[in-house]
């Protein structure tokens, strides 16, 4: 056990505090010896007897890394109860993360829990001394992610619900595309139809954009195939999970996505 977990880089991470973030999501603070991540890496986590699954952290200081986790199954509901002083599994952190070094201002745009690596690059970009907006968009108020701690950071920050109770009633899409012009630099992460109409905004306006995809990540490492993002062959868990607008355009995403075992659905 002790060889197996040591070949594949896997620690153990101690839960040292969960903070309920907004409705149905929440992050787990660990204490792990992983190395930092850059934003938009992700790690596998794993809590035995469930199934492994890619996260990509929210913030990382000092050892201590913050997974913020939004349940929408089995494994995700268990990591949910978990409390602090238990432990689970994690390997990484692993892929290709934003470029925080490209020139000029930043739009970040993020929707649900695709604010993880968001505000992770958030913090690192305010570091660096960038000038930096949010856009949050989520359903309703009660699901927003991280705004007072993207003003925290100095963010200029702007908000979408789609029920209207709070900021602008409509989509981030529907902000973004009034602000993209204005910046050098896009990074986005959220619900693929978002990402999509980001892509296809920037790819007009040639404004240079960074997007963080999700597909079937089992392996995380680029060997198992189930992650492929056809008819490029790009591997979403090593090439990615950020590419360039221009990487993404002409490939299946935005249109499909392949469930194991090979079964391709519609992007809704
Ligand atoms: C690079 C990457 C980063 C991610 N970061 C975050 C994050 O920061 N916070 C967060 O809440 N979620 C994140 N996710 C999504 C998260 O991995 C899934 O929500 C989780 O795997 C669902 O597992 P489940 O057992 O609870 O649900 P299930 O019922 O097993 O699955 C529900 C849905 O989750 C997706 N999913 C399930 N297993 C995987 C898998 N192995 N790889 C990719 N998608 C899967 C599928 O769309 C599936 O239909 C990320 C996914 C990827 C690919
Ligand atoms: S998850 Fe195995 S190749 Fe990407």
């Amino acid at each position: 056990m002790k060889m197996f977990l040591e070949t594949l880089k896997m620690c153990k991470a101690e839960i040292v505090k969960v903070v309920k973030e907004a409705e149905g999501i929440k992050s787990l603070l660990l204490e792990t010896s992983i190395e930092k991540p850059i934003p938009g890496q992700f790690v596998m986590v794993w809590v035995p007897g469930f199934e492994e699954i890619p996260i990509s952290p929210s913030m990382y200081e000092r050892n201590v890394l913050r997974l913020t986790v939004a349940t929408v199954g089995e494994t995700t509901r268990k990591i949910h109860s978990l409390k602090p002083g238990e432990r689970l599994f994690i390997r990484g952190p692993y892929g290709r993360g934003f470029n925080l070094d490209e020139k000029g201002n930043f739009l970040l745009i993020a929707g649900g829990y695709g604010a993880a690596p968001i505000i992770y690059a958030l913090h690192e970009l305010r570091k660096k001394g960038k000038n930096v907006a949010y856009i949050i968009g989520a359903r309703s108020k009660d699901k927003l992610l991280f705004v007072s701690e993207a003003r925290k950071f100095n963010a200029e920050v702007y908000i979408a619900t789609d029920d209207g109770s709070l900021g602008f009633k409509g989509s981030a899409v529907e902000v973004a595309e009034k602000l993209i012009a204005k910046y050098d630099n896009v990074l986005a992460c959220g619900p693929e139809r978002m990402l999509y109409k980001i892509m296809l905004k920037c790819l007009e306006l040639g404004v240079k954009c960074q997007i963080s995809i999700e597909r079937y990540i089992k392996c995380g490492i680029g060997i198992c195939g189930s992650c492929v993002l056809d008819p490029k062959g790009l591997r979403v868990c090593s090439d990615g999970p950020v590419f360039y607008a221009e990487e993404l355009a002409n490939t299946e995403f935005g249109k499909y996505y392949t469930y194991p075992p090979g079964i391709k659905k519609p992007i809704e």
